[in-house]
């Protein structure tokens, strides 16, 4: 009860704060959220507004990923933490498993997407840099360029602005003397209002520089430019995306306690670490399209709120992969974790079914007529059934399946969860100040 008067009281204040901030203007009517209203119209009042939409942060995003997807044959995201997870976790969780090594047609001329700036490490950049190169896709379209997303909100970010400096010189020495004409095109970057990549973008020329709004830390940053760049380019609908989040918003404004997903799911896993000493909180997803999403989760709960020696410790599973390697200790060792299951109601494919075959020395004949999700199913209630045997606590948290509208919701659910129990904990969910130390040392370490 005691817990309940807080995160009722918390809510109250967010969404005031909430409220007075827009009343205020302190976020400006064209950064409201990203001029999306403009895309929320009535149908019949679209055309009217079709000059407010292009020129809004929405519709230039989409400009320039929908001008590029004829143009180009991959597109190379650099960024690192906030700047970089979300984008994959939706990549992983909305795009086919094999995108990458589809064929053109069948990724409906969208661009092949990889990751980098989110390490040194010298045989991966030097492998994509050369894969990135025209010819080096075993079926490339050899007339196709690529393009460059950087994402970095401070500019300064190391890991980020060397592969930033090297992908550039690729690109251009690829490019040759069409460099002129197209660099400025090819190079899309994600920063701040100001900043050591800001001054870069604009001495590039480059045609657009979407910004990270001001007081939006990398970790919250998945609904921004950071994520939305990268999905229009991978032609994810955006829209459903925001639409999603404004849902959960919605959600969260005004469903009672007993109902609300985001307090439920803050009081379970918070009253149990208080007061069961579950200190490791396990996301445990059901398919392998949301590993990223548990990985993303990670690390928005890991920086937003193991400050001040509080603040549980996070770790996504994947399911049923590791139940034949984390399994054994989670079941038996240290009763120290809850288990968040993150399962998926319905699949984007026809069910698999194991079949019936001649050769039936595997003896799976009896379950023949069974399907991959009927397993799935089984896996899941069995696992569950197994850990509350052992007196160790989950809860479900069930996806109708796995699109964009869905992932807004799930994304604003565990960020708005995250900000509530860092406040909860007496903490700033917000900063990172025990990152800044590696940093100093690396710096230090290089003879700067
Ligand atoms: O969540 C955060 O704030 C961090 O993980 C940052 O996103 C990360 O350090 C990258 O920072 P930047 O975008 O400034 O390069």
């Amino acid at each position: 009860d005691s817990l309940k008067g807080q995160m009722e009281t918390l809510r109250t204040e967010m969404v005031e704060t909430d409220q007075k901030q827009y009343e205020s203007g302190d976020i400006p009517a064209d950064k409201q959220p990203l001029d999306a209203r403009f895309f929320w119209l009535p149908e019949e009042m679209l055309e009217a507004y079709a000059k407010e939409r292009e020129a809004s942060e929405l519709g230039r995003i989409f400009k320039v990923a929908n001008g590029l997807h004829d143009q180009i044959d991959a597109a190379v995201v650099l960024g690192i933490g906030g700047s970089y997870m979300g984008a994959r976790a939706m990549m992983e969780a909305c795009c086919d498993p094999y995108h990458n090594e589809m064929s053109r047609a069948a990724r409906g001329s969208k661009p092949r997407m990889y990751f980098e700036g989110n390490n040194v490490d010298n045989d991966a950049s030097d492998s994509l840099l050369q894969r990135v190169r025209a010819g080096g896709y075993a079926d490339s379209d050899a007339e196709k360029r690529h393009a460059i997303i950087v994402i970095s909100k401070s500019g300064g970010t190391m890991e980020t602005a060397v592969a930033f400096r090297q992908f550039l010189a690729n690109l251009e020495s690829e490019l040759g003397s069409e460099a002129e004409d197209w660099l400025s095109r090819l190079v899309v970057p994600v920063t701040g209002e100001s900043g050591k990549l800001h001054d870069l973008a604009t001495e590039i020329g480059c045609d657009e520089i979407f910004t990270v709004p001001d007081g939006v830390g990398g970790r919250f940053s998945v609904l921004s430019p950071v994520g939305l760049v990268p999905a229009a380019f991978l032609g994810l609908d955006c829209m459903k995306l925001l639409e999603g989040a404004v849902a959960m918003n919605e959600h969260f404004k005004t469903a009672d306690y007993a109902d609300n997903v985001v307090m439920q799911y803050v009081a379970v896993n918070h009253l149990l670490s208080q007061h069961r000493d579950k200190s490791i909180r396990v996301m445990s997803v059901w398919s392998k399209a949301l590993e990223s999403v548990g990985l993303w989760y990670d690390q928005l709960l890991a920086e937003s709120n193991g400050k001040d020696g509080k603040g549980v410790t996070p770790l996504t599973t994947l399911n049923t992969r590791d139940l034949h390697s984390r399994h054994q200790q989670h079941q038996q060792g240290r009763n120290d974790k809850v288990f968040n299951n993150v399962i998926v109601e319905s699949q984007r494919t026809d069910s698999l079914a194991v079949g019936h075959s001649q050769r039936n020395q595997d003896t799976l004949n009896d379950i023949a007529e069974k399907t991959l999700p009927d397993i799935m199913a089984a896996a899941i209630k069995g696992t569950n059934d197994a850990l509350h045997a052992d007196g160790r606590p989950t809860t479900d948290i069930i996806l109708p399946q796995i699109d964009t509208h869905v992932l807004g919701q799930l994304f604003q659910m565990l960020m708005i969860a995250t900000v509530i129990e860092g406040r909860l904990l007496g903490i700033n969910p917000y900063g990172q100040p025990g990152v800044e130390q590696y940093k100093t040392n690396m710096n230090k370490n290089l003879g700067r």
